[in-house]
């Protein structure tokens, strides 16, 4: 790159015309330079310029120029450029034609120093201006990929305003792209998810000692020892608990039991073994049967949150209500201190109605469920509970009838009848019974 000399070839009439390198900074700034770059080769000139005043860019594409290359010249003189850019790489006329006017290597840039003491140019045409990044668009010069090379190489790091609207229009393509395989994309995460899942089942089962369950067509529940599939992992020590639950008998179930003993635990074990079991996992537990279960409803741990704007009590009442309302005789709905949140006497209400409505959804008798109502009722204020037992008159019949017969059984004759401990062990416990519950 050359500067040109004030008043190249006299013609310009551009008197400010002087090289780059005798201007300070501030006189760069002001006097809008114009700059050329040149390039000639094989007989060819190639030129633009920039034009600081209208921020234009000319191009003036191969044409043939003379081995003195009057055609640059007549450039020069009527464009007047204040600075000359062209390439170390130059052929003779070039070099001639430059020194000619004088302005040979001149170099006010640190960097460019450096690139020609390095590079031996010295016969090039070469110098360098702090204000290459502002005649190439801001490009910046990479000096140190220059230096290896031998050659001008620009950093790819433009202006900023056009970085910004490069790397939206490349985002939104990337965007285009991406979302137009979007289908296949999410089936491959759906499917790896799946996988994911499957590997973390089959390893947690060998590594816990899981039990594949028996899944029947039945209403039954029965696990033999089971664990909690987490608090078994934290815990050195794990008490396993068995669960059963018959077609008929043991669907509803009362836990009590003093704080901390394990009641929270076990609800939580049923629940996940169950669930476990129906998402095809084996399960930790020795033995396992899991029978038609059509849903699991959960009334445990109630997160608050300022964003839901209910209180502990209603988010309580709202999951009981989801239970009540969905399930059916063949969910599995656990309980865990409904009511907690509000005082003890609605707490009681709560809870006996609740179970009582439980209690008929799993199919137990209407007697037996407001028995249990008026049961929990008398225990709530205090009243003592007095036993019941309204046998049938049947019933009663059969009772007498077994005492009787049994009397009419003995062989008074008999000399090693032993009639103390006849009617102490057999017929005083059947009359009792008889009697008492007359
Ligand atoms: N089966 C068990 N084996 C060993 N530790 C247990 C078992 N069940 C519960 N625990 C321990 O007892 C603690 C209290 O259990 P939790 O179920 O919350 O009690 P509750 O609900 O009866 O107050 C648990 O944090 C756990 O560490
Ligand atoms: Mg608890």
């Amino acid at each position: 790159m050359a500067a040109g000399p004030g008043g190249l070839g006299g013609g310009g009439g551009r008197t400010d015309f002087s090289p780059l390198g005798i201007h300070g900074d501030e006189d760069e700034e002001n006097s809008s330079p114009v700059l050329l770059s040149v390039l000639v080769q094989h007989g060819q000139l190639g030129l633009c310029f920039y034009d600081n005043k209208d921020s234009s860019l000319n191009y003036m594409g191969d044409t043939p120029d003379s081995h003195e290359l009057h055609l640059l010249a007549r450039v020069i003189q009527e464009v007047c450029p204040h600075v000359i850019i062209t390439s170390a790489k130059q052929e003779h006329c070039m070099t001639r034609f430059l020194q000619k006017l004088g302005i040979l290597n001149r170099c006010r840039c640190k960097f460019g120093s450096k690139l020609l003491r390095n590079t031996n140019c010295h016969a090039d045409l070469i110098e360098l201006v702090s204000f290459i990044p502002s005649v190439i668009w801001d490009m910046q010069v990479d000096f140190e990929s220059s230096l290896a090379e031998n050659r001008f190489t620009i950093k790819p790091n433009v202006d900023s305003a056009i970085d910004e609207n490069m790397e939206t229009a490349v985002m939104t393509q990337l965007q285009n792209t991406i979302l137009e395989r979007s289908s296949s994309l999410y089936k491959v995460l759906d499917l790896t998810a799946e996988l994911d899942c499957l590997i973390a089942m089959s390893s947690a089962s060998q590594e816990y000692g899981y039990t594949s369950p028996k899944l029947a067509s039945h209403r039954k529940i029965t696990v033999t020892q089971g664990r909690h599939p987490l608090l078994e992992v934290c815990s050195p020590v794990f008490v396993a608990n068995s669960f059963h639950s018959s077609e008929s008998q043991g669907r509803v179930k009362i836990i009590t039991g003093p704080n901390s003993s394990g009641k929270s635990i076990y609800l939580k074990q049923v629940g996940l073994i169950v669930f476990m079991a129906l998402i095809g996992s084996d399960v930790p537990a020795k033995e396992a049967e899991i029978g038609l279960v059509d849903g699991i409803f959960t009334r445990m741990q109630s997160r608050e949150s300022v964003s839901v704007g209910l209180s502990t009590f209603m988010i309580d009442l709202n999951q009981m209500a989801q239970a009540l309302n969905s399930s059916t005789g063949n969910s599995l709905v656990l309980v865990d201190e409904f009511g907690k949140g509000t005082n003890t006497l609605k707490e009681g209400i709560c809870q006996s109605s609740y179970a009582a409505n439980i209690a008929s959804l799993a199919g137990l008798p209407t007697s037996l469920v407001q028995r249990g109502m008026e049961v929990s009722e008398l225990y709530r204020i205090g009243r003592p509970i007095k036993r019941v037992d309204k046998a049938s008159s049947d019933e009663q019949a059969n009772r007498c009838r077994s005492v009787v017969e049994k009397f009419l059984s003995l062989d008074l004759e008999d000399n090693d009848l032993d009639l103390q401990r006849f009617m102490k062990e057999e017929l005083l416990p059947s009359a009792g019974e008889v009697l008492n519950h007359r």
